[in-house]
């Protein structure tokens, strides 16, 4: 029986930092993000912005096309959780009039935990074939002013139904793992902001990927050349580059600069535009892919590589269905990123500073234009409104 993803969707902020505008205020060259870490721009929350409001966005074109009466849990991945008790699943539960007989979950290991809720879906729905699961990943990602991973900000979420018989990935068994307690990249309770060792991480990611991959190739005894598309986690898009690079040292394997190119390049698109999105980057990546390809993809098998800081890392593929171009939401995601309105880096420091971290008995402005906006915290709860 096939499993995975059946129709996918992803939702991002109306609101963008220009690298070029940060860079004038910093006093750097630009061309260090444009083309340093390969980023153009980074969307930017409101503070009536949240993952709920983002997922809620991510996955209400899905269920537009569904019964959503049949979905019969939410998985949730987010390192941006909103409540350490009640999961962000149970929020977008009630704003979405999800039904009672459901199950929600919220899952969490930094960037990975999209992945282990996908799995985790996938096993679901291969234990059970009536199981329709949506999964979301959804994250803000938040670093402090002038530190080194401030300009690589970014927020999005993704949302993934998964079923039998899915109309675009079928997730193939068996995968690649990799865990190893290291700390770069962390975010202790106390705080909002993530605190990283930039260049280490990006070494620790790397070695992740090899370690990761060699398991991959043992327990499913596929190569380098089976694989026709390759999709990494993506905190900046340079580091997509970097990771193709390792893994075809690797393997061995030469591979020319077009091959390399039509391997990585169309799933770059969109983050270089969006930023980091933790959880959601990886999937936001497949989602440019399949919108930015220019050749037909039915029967191609994909490689993701998922990264989590910490650190967990995972390797997996799947398959690209037939006629799955019939069911891509190619126009939403264009439009969304298209009319993003541009902040002046005083505008991003006025939303940066009204974080909802640690707030009560707040009113917020309105300044989310989405279908779903965070209205206010009251006596430490918060309340949802749907807009249109
Ligand atoms: P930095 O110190 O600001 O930048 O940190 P740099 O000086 O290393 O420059 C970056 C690149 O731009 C270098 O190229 C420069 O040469 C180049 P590279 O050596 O990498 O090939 N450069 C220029 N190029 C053209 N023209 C110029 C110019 N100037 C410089 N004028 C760093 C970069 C990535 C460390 C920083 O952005 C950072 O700390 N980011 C956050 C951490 C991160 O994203 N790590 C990635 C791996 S960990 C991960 O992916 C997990 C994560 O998503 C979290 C999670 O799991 O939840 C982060």
């Amino acid at each position: 029986m096939k499993v995975g993803i059946d129709l996918i969707h992803f939702a991002t902020s109306n609101y963008y930092l220009d690298l070029e505008t940060y860079a004038q205020e910093k006093g750097t060259d630009p061309n260090k993000y444009l083309i340093g870490i390969g980023q153009e721009k980074m969307s930017i929350a409101p503070p009536d912005e949240d993952i709920i409001t983002l997922s809620a966005k991510a996955a209400a074109p899905i269920l537009d096309k569904i019964d959503k009466n049949t979905i019969t849990a939410v998985l949730f991945a987010t390192e941006s959780g909103v409540d350490q008790s009640k999961s962000a699943g149970a929020f977008l539960h009630g704003l979405l009039e999800l039904p009672n007989r459901c199950r929600v979950v919220e899952f969490k290991h930094a960037c990975y935990a999209g992945t282990a809720a996908l799995q985790m879906a996938t096993s679901m729905v291969r234990a059970n074939p009536n199981e329709t699961i949506l999964v979301i990943a959804a994250d803000i990602a938040k670093y402090d002013i002038d530190s080194s991973g401030e300009a690589t900000q970014g927020c999005g979420a993704v949302a993934m139904l998964v079923t039998k018989d899915p109309r675009i990935l079928a997730i193939e068994p068996g995968s690649g793992y990799y865990t190893e307690d290291v700390m770069d990249f962390w975010r202790p309770n106390h705080r909002s902001t993530a605190l990283v060792d930039g260049k280490y991480s990006t070494k620790v990611y790397l070695n992740s990927l090899k370690q990761a991959w060699e398991h991959f190739t043992e327990s499913t005894g596929r190569k380098f050349s089976d694989i026709d598309a390759f999709c990494y986690h993506i905190p900046f898009s340079r580091m997509t580059e970097k990771a193709h690079k390792t893994l075809v040292k690797k393997v061995g394997t030469p591979v020319s600069e077009a091959l390399f190119k039509s391997q990585t390049q169309p799933g770059q698109v969109y983050n270089r535009l969006v930023g980091n999105s933790y959880s959601a980057s990886l999937f936001i990546g497949f989602c440019s892919f399949l919108d930015n390809a220019v050749q037909d993809l039915s029967n191609k098998r994909f490689g993701f590589f998922s990264y989590g800081s910490g650190c967990v890392a995972e390797f997996f593929s799947g398959l690209i269905q037939p006629n799955y171009q019939q069911h891509l939401m190619t126009t939403s995601h264009q439009q969304q990123i298209a009319s993003r309105k541009a902040l002046d880096y005083q505008t991003y420091l006025e939303f940066y500073h009204t974080d909802t971290f640690g707030q009560n008995n707040i009113v917020f402005s309105k300044n989310n234009l989405g279908p779903y906006r965070l209205m206010d915290i009251q006596n430490d709860i918060r309340h949802y409104v749907k807009t249109s």
